[in-house]
C-alpha cells in the first residue's frame, strides 16, 4: 500500500505556501516545511528563505539578528548576504579570506501575497485563482491555522461533500442534502488537478433575510472544486437566493509529520464592512473547527493512496484526488 504523508519525500518537487508576505519581517521567523526547518527573513526588503542551519556549527540561523544587509548566526556570529554567501566571520578580522561558506536555499516564489516554497526543482506550478484580480470581489484572509492531521487528510476533507449533513449540522449543513446525487470530474490538461461542479441545498445562516422570513432558510448552493496537486483547493460558492459569491481557497503547508497549516482566503462580494470581515472570518472558524474535530482524530495522520480505503460512488473526486497524489509519489524527479 503507498500512503501519502506530510513528510513524503517527492513534496520537495512541488511549490508549498509558507506565510503571508507582510508576515515576515527583519526579525527571522523559523518555519518547517516537509519536515525540514527554514528561517526565513527580510534581507534589504525582500524576502529570503534558507535552511534553518549555520553551515559552521549547525545553529539555528534563525535565532540570529540582521546585521545591514546581513543575517547573523547567533553562535559565533557570522554573517551571510541575501545571496547567502559567508559575508563576514568576526574571528577572522575584516581583512580576512572568508571561508566558503553557503546557506542552502530553496526555490522561492511570491505569489497570491503569499512566500511559496519548493525545496528542490519543482515539477508542477501553482494553481491559477480566476477570481482575485475580481475587483468586485475582497479578500477575507483567515489568520493561518496549525492543526494536528496531514495536508492530505485536510484537502480530502475539503473536497469531501458527503460530510456536511453530518460534520456541519451546527452550520451550513442540512438534513435535505444527505444524498449525492452524480456528478462529473474533469481532469486538468496537464493530468496534476481537476474540476468538480456541484449542486446542493444548504442552511443560510449567514443570510440576515431568513430571519425577517424573505428568504428560506434551506437554499441552493452552487459549488466549483477547482482542485491542484498536492494541497491546494479553490471552492467557488454561489447562492442564487443571495447573489452571493464567495471562492474559499485552501493551501495546506505541510509542516512535518504530525502538523499543518492552512493558508485560507476568502473572496467574495459580500464583505463590505470590517464587521462583514469579522463575522465571515467567525463563520468560517466555526465551519473548520467542526472539520478539526474529526480530521485531527483520524486512524492515523496518512493517506492510503491505492489501496487500503472503501470508496463509494460519492468518493469520484477524492478517488481522483488520491491518484494525483500516487502520480506525485511515483513521479521520478532524480
Ligand atoms: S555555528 Fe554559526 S557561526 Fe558558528
Ligand atoms: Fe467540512
Amino acid at each position: 500500500m503507498t500512503s501519502i504523508t506530510n513528510i513524503s519525500p517527492e513534496l520537495k518537487h512541488v511549490w508549498h505556501p509558507i506565510g503571508r508576505i507582510d508576515s515576515f519581517s527583519e526579525t527571522p521567523t523559523r518555519i518547517e516545511l516537509v519536515g525540514d526547518p527554514y528561517v526565513v527573513v527580510r534581507l534589504d526588503g525582500e524576502v529570503k528563505v534558507f535552511a534553518d542551519v549555520c553551515p559552521h556549527r549547525y545553529a539555528r540561523l534563525s535565532d540570529g539578528v540582521v546585521v545591514g544587509s546581513n543575517i547573523q548566526c547567533p553562535y559565533h556570529g557570522w554573517q551571510f548576504g541575501a545571496n547567502g554567501k559567508c559575508a563576514h566571520v568576526p574571528a577572522l578580522g575584516a581583512e580576512a579570506t572568508l571561508p566558503p561558506a553557503q546557506l542552502t536555499a530553496p526555490f522561492v516564489q511570491e505569489k497570491y501575497d503569499l512566500i511559496w516554497v519548493s525545496p528542490l526543482e519543482p515539477i508542477t506550478d501553482i494553481l491559477e485563482i480566476p477570481e482575485w484580480d475580481d475587483e468586485s470581489l475582497a479578500h477575507v484572509w483567515m489568520p493561518p491555522i496549525d492543526f494536528n492531521a496531514g495536508a492530505a487528510q485536510a484537502v480530502d476533507n475539503f473536497l469531501d461533500f458527503s460530510h456536511f449533513p453530518f460534520v456541519h449540522a451546527g452550520t451550513f449543513g442540512s438534513e435535505k442534502d444527505l444524498l449525492v446525487t452524480d456528478y462529473t470530474t474533469e481532469r486538468g490538461e496537464d493530468g496534476w488537478g481537476f474540476v468538480v461542479k456541484y449542486p446542493h441545498l444548504i442552511e443560510n445562516h449567514e443570510d440576515p433575510l431568513v430571519a425577517t422570513g424573505e428568504h428560506p432558510l434551506v437554499q441552493e448552493r452552487f459549488m466549483r472544486y477547482d482542485y491542484r496537486v498536492p494541497f491546494t483547493a479553490n471552492l467557488r460558492l454561489e447562492i442564487p437566493t443571495t447573489g452571493m459569491i464567495n471562492a474559499i481557497v485552501f493551501w495546506c503547508q505541510p509542516v512535518n509529520a504530525d502538523t499543518t497549516r492552512a493558508h485560507i482566503v476568502m473572496i467574495r462580494n459580500d464583505c463590505h464592512t470590517p464587521e462583514d470581515f469579522q463575522a465571515a472570518i467567525d463563520y468560517e472558524n466555526r465551519i473548520f473547527t467542526e472539520d478539526l474535530k474529526v480530521i485531527e482524530f483520524l486512524a492515523d495522520k496518512s493517506v492510503p493512496l491505492d489501496r487500503g480505503q472503501v470508496h463509494i460512488r460519492s468518493d469520484r473526486h477524492t478517488v481522483e484526488f488520491r491518484r494525483i497524489l500516487l502520480k506525485l509519489l511515483n513521479s521520478s524527479t532524480e
